[in-house]
């Protein structure tokens, strides 16, 4: 493999893996300024007309509030793009790589989910997600359907940012305990996919770092490492909130989330780092000590 084309290259995944394979592949990034997942032309001439080996599409309508009342757009960007972007890759005989999420699960269960486990979306990015799945694998069962949960990396702030920067800026902060997912940084997520893809990964595939939280522990725990690193925080610990109490949310999100990563294991012989390890890793290199 020696040229990556990767679609959505301003988001928080995007970035990171245009970045990094830029080190040792001729990378291609489109944001959505150059390409528009809304016009399905204007993807069909630009990804025709682009030459690439593998196309890895991190672009995504993620907004979940906003997508509830923007079905049409959510299933545009989130479902039929990418079955066009499959299409075209098909035509091209190149690999192509569609990013997913935890979300087209319902959270009911009390174990991680596997790829095998029946999909049953709450809301509408969750539908348009997985009906984007349905899309890809349809025009080729090879193509690779990456699920992920609970972004963070350099590129874009997410949760996590935002919780530090509040710690830093209040005397209190509080986090949602009764909802559990895993977290995943995008850095380790560029090893991964190669990996992956070197093991000839093919169908769903779930990625993240290994271990389970709650927001507040992922936000206690990175308030603590901000600490033993001497970067101040005015709040030292995390209160408890329910995801009851989140007034603010217009989508019904999942409770639990935890994706299994043993596919994963099994294929490569690769067993994700821990998530600590992982966000101890990013306030040290990334979070400053202003
Ligand atoms: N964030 C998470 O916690 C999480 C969890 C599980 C799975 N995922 C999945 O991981 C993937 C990457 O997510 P992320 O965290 O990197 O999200 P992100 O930062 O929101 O990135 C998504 C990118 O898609 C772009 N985009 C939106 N509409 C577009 C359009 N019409 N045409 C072209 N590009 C468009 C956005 O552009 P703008 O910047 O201009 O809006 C943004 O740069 C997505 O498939 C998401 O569903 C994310």
């Amino acid at each position: 493999m020696r040229s990556i084309t990767i679609i959505g290259a301003n988001g928080r995944l995007g970035a990171a893996l245009a970045r990094e394979y830029s080190r040792d592949f001729e990378v291609r990034a489109f944001g959505r300024n150059e390409l528009d997942l809304g016009n399905l032309d204007h993807v069909r001439s630009i990804v025709s007309e682009t030459e690439f080996d593998l196309l890895i599409n991190c672009a995504a309508l993620t907004n979940v509030d906003y997508c509830e009342s923007h079905r049409d757009e959510a299933f545009l960007i989130n479902a039929m793009a990418p079955g066009l972007i499959a299409k075209i890759c098909r035509e091209k005989s190149a690999r192509l790589i569609h990013i997913s999420t935890d979300y087209v699960f319902d959270g009911n269960a009390a174990t991680p989910y596997t790829e095998e486990t029946k999909a049953s979306p709450l809301g509408i990015y969750a539908e348009s997600k997985l009906a984007g799945e349905d899309e890809v694998l349809k025009v080729s069962p090879d193509n690779l359907v990456v699920r992920l949960s609970w972004v963070f990396g350099p590129d874009k702030p997410s949760f996590i940012d935002q919780i530090i920067q509040r710690a830093q800026e209040h005397d209190a902060v509080a986090a949602v305990a009764d909802k559990f997912s895993s977290p995943t940084y995008t850095i380790d997520v560029v090893n991964w996919l190669l990996l992956a893809l070197d093991n000839e990964a093919q169908g769903i595939l779930h990625l993240c770092n290994s271990g389970a939280c709650s927001w507040q522990e992922w936000a206690q725990y990175a308030i603590d490492v901000c600490r033993g690193l001497g970067i101040p925080t005015k709040a030292e610990r995390v209160g408890a909130l329910s995801l009851s109490d989140m007034k603010n949310f217009v989508a019904r999100r999942p409770l639990y989330t935890v994706l299994s990563t043993a596919n994963f294991t099994a294929l490569t012989g690769v067993q994700p780092r821990h998530w600590r390890e992982a966000i101890a890793e990013y306030i040290s290199v990334h979070i400053s000590k202003k």
